[in-house]
């Protein structure tokens, strides 16, 4: 099981910018509160707590069908249709394509270069497109998506679709139309869990099958921390309490929450916990923002900042404690004093005092940290931190009083494309973007 370790949040380690234990029982009514919303299920959003229940036949069965007949797996994606699938194949399969078939890209772009080079790798005759959009209507995804749906046209004429996996809200929008058209492979978004909180639907259950990981092992890591996280008393609940420390840090100008993995493999992960951080707290000019880092690559680039800069950050450490694999630093030079204390040691015992003495530096400076323990970075405990932190965000945005679960602000820009794209019903939004041109002309040198 995962731990949560918060001792240099504490007053009585880190000094004055710490919480106390009293403030902590003070703030308990207010958890407690947001504890009761996510209880009582007072959102339907919520239904991302039932995913370690479903029923994962369909995914194995089309995973299995295109480990047979594919040798590469291209998935169109953006924002939560993307970044949870990343996180999985990044941690769980490290290097991948290097390494294994069938290889596999994510596509969560519409930068033409990408795609071309993509298309220029890939043999589209033995490829499987895993098209991913809740909506249906995500102008980055249906692009490239059209894009995809042509050339497999061209080789395959009617049988096209054959060549393609949907993954849609279960009744709406346009691929959901397409799949009913074409009878089109699909699996299904259940309608009350949103894009960022689908990781452990078929959105990224699929993937995990298609690189050899058994999706279940997932689930019932994140089944194990739900459970972890229904305790009611924030003294024993760590979902419950990171959050309140994380509130209150924040209503003490510690607005920045630094995660920090000491693994390579997670570097993705900290990139979903940021999708997830800022989409879902970031409004009515509220919010936290999230700073996605790696250790111990990120010490030498950011680490002064976080020592010496401003007091607005709080900082995530993620340790590993069995890194699965090790390398013992062998005994060469030995005359030279300023390398031979290495020898005997293994990276993994050096990346763990990297983690540990950054920690230790941080509460020594005063800056509040605290520390995530992974015991390994399987599927297992993938699940589990992809539930703790999704459930982290939902009592963080209750605390906050917003809706942890819409995201206007994005939906705001899509209008625009939208309008510039020349979609029909936002013809009012391309005059705007129009006028917006027009007034920055003179202001540009
Ligand atoms: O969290 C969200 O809902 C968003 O980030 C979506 O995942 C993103 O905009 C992509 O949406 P869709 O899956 O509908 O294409």
């Amino acid at each position: 099981m995962i731990t949560l370790n918060f001792a240099n949040l504490m007053e009585e380690v880190i000094g004055k910018n710490g919480l106390t234990e009293r403030e902590i029982e003070d703030f308990k009514p207010e958890a407690q509160k947001a504890f009761q919303q996510l209880i009582q299920r007072k959102w339907k959003e919520l239904d991302f707590l039932d995913l370690p229940e479903q029923d994962t036949l369909k995914i194995k069965e089309i995973a299995r069908q295109t480990v047979d007949d594919s040798e590469y797996f291209l998935l169109l994606g953006i924002g939560g249709s993307a970044l949870g699938p990343r996180a999985i194949l990044e941690a769980l399969s490290p290097l991948h394509n290097l390494r294994r078939t069938p290889r596999v890209f994510i596509y969560d772009n519409v930068d033409p270069r990408t795609i071309d080079a993509i298309l220029e790798i890939i043999d589209l005759k033995k490829t499987t497109v895993n098209v991913i959009t809740k909506s249906g209507s995500t102008a980055e995804t249906v692009a490239s998506f059209m894009i995809l749906w042509e050339q497999m046209q061209k080789l395959y004429g009617e049988e096209a679709f054959k060549r393609f996996i949907a993954t849609t809200d279960p009744e709406k929008g346009n691929l959901r139309e397409i799949v009913r058209r074409y009878g089109m492979s699909s699996l299904e978004i259940p309608p009350g869990v949103g894009g960022r909180y689908s990781v452990l639907s078929p959105v990224g259950l699929l993937l995990a099958e298609v690189i050899g990981v058994d999706s279940k092992e997932l689930l019932l890591g994140a089944r194990d921390m739900r459970q972890r996280c229904m305790e009611e008393d924030l003294w024993k609940n760590p979902a419950l309490l990171l959050a309140s420390a994380l509130y209150k840090f924040g209503q003490a100008g510690r607005t920045i929450d630094v995660i920090i993995p000491y693994a390579d493999g997670l570097k993705s992960f900290s990139e979903w916990f940021c999708q997830l951080w800022s989409e879902s707290l970031g409004k009515l000019g509220l919010g936290l923002t999230p700073y996605p880092s790696v250790g111990t690559t990120d010490q030498h680039s950011q680490l002064q900042l976080w020592m010496e800069g401003p007091e607005d950050k709080v900082v995530l450490f993620i340790r590993v404690e069995d890194y699965g694999v090790d390398r013992k630093i062998p005994i060469v030079f030995e005359d030279m004093d300023g390398l031979n204390y290495l020898s005997g040691h293994s990276l993994s015992e050096l990346i763990k005092a990297e983690e540990e003495s950054s920690e230790l530096a941080l509460a020594k400076a005063g800056r509040p940290n605290a520390r995530i323990t992974v015991p390994s970075v399987d599927a297992y405990h993938l699940g589990q931190l992809f539930m703790f932190f999704e459930i982290v965000t939902a009592f963080t945005g209750f605390m906050l009083g917003i809706n942890p679960f819409n995201q206007p602000g994005v939906e705001e820009g899509k209008h625009f494309t939208y309008g510039m794209m020349g979609k029909k019903g936002f013809e009012e939004r391309r005059k705007e973007v129009e006028a917006s041109r027009e007034r920055k002309i003179c202001w540009t040198l």
